[in-house]
């Protein structure tokens, strides 16, 4: 049984589709034909405004397995008295592929939570250890820097007072200069 779904344009023309939904696989069949089934010949369908076939007499397209790249808008022309356009009829081919089957989303939930448990699991050792390490640790840079501190500060004390000698012993020999260049341009 044919449907007659295609709108008439103008007073003549007309396509026809056998469904306007098919799943993939599916045989899609157009006809293209005159009001009245009117001869028309020199017919040509188009796919989303773009020509795919020519028929000098026949006005009968067949796809026979449907596939995605079917989907869109056909129409047809075709010579009577003059050439005649048909209306757009849309036509809509669902993949077989595009739903994702079942067994895929159970497997990739389980494999996505058993990652998960894994990580917080890891998590968890990992951050354990980590806290008994500082603790160990806290408690050996406590004594060493201690001991660090006291050292650094006599150290520290020491480079003062040498720093301080060098500046006294710097000041003293420039004293002695000024003293030893002033009695010179007095002698002059
Ligand atoms: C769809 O089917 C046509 C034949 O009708 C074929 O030429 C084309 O390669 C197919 N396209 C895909 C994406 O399978």
């Amino acid at each position: 049984m044919w449907l007659l779904i295609a709108l008439l344009l103008g007073d003549w023309l007309l396509l026809q589709v056998s469904s306007r939904v098919f799943t993939e696989g599916e045989p899609l069949d157009l006809r293209c034909h005159g009001w009245k089934n009117k001869l028309m010949y020199n017919v040509i369908f188009y796919q989303n405004g773009k020509a795919f076939k020519f028929f000098p007499q026949n006005s009968e397209l067949s796809i026979l397995k449907t596939n995605t790249s079917h989907n869109g808008i056909y129409h047809c022309s075709a010579m009577g008295r003059h050439r005649y356009t048909s209306a757009g009829v849309s036509v809509t081919v669902k993949g077989l592929q595009s739903s994702t089957p079942a067994w895929f989303n159970i497997v990739f939930y389980l494999i996505v939570g058993i990652i998960t448990l894994v990580d917080t699991v890891l998590c968890m050792t990992i951050h354990k250890k980590l806290q008994r390490k500082k603790k160990r640790n806290l408690a050996i840079s406590l004594d060493s820097n201690h001991g660090k501190k006291v050292t650094s500060c006599l150290q520290k004390d020491r480079h003062l007072e040498e720093e301080l000698k060098c500046q006294e012993q710097e000041e003293e020999k420039l004293q002695e200069r000024t003293h030893q260049k002033k009695p010179k341009k007095e002698e002059r």
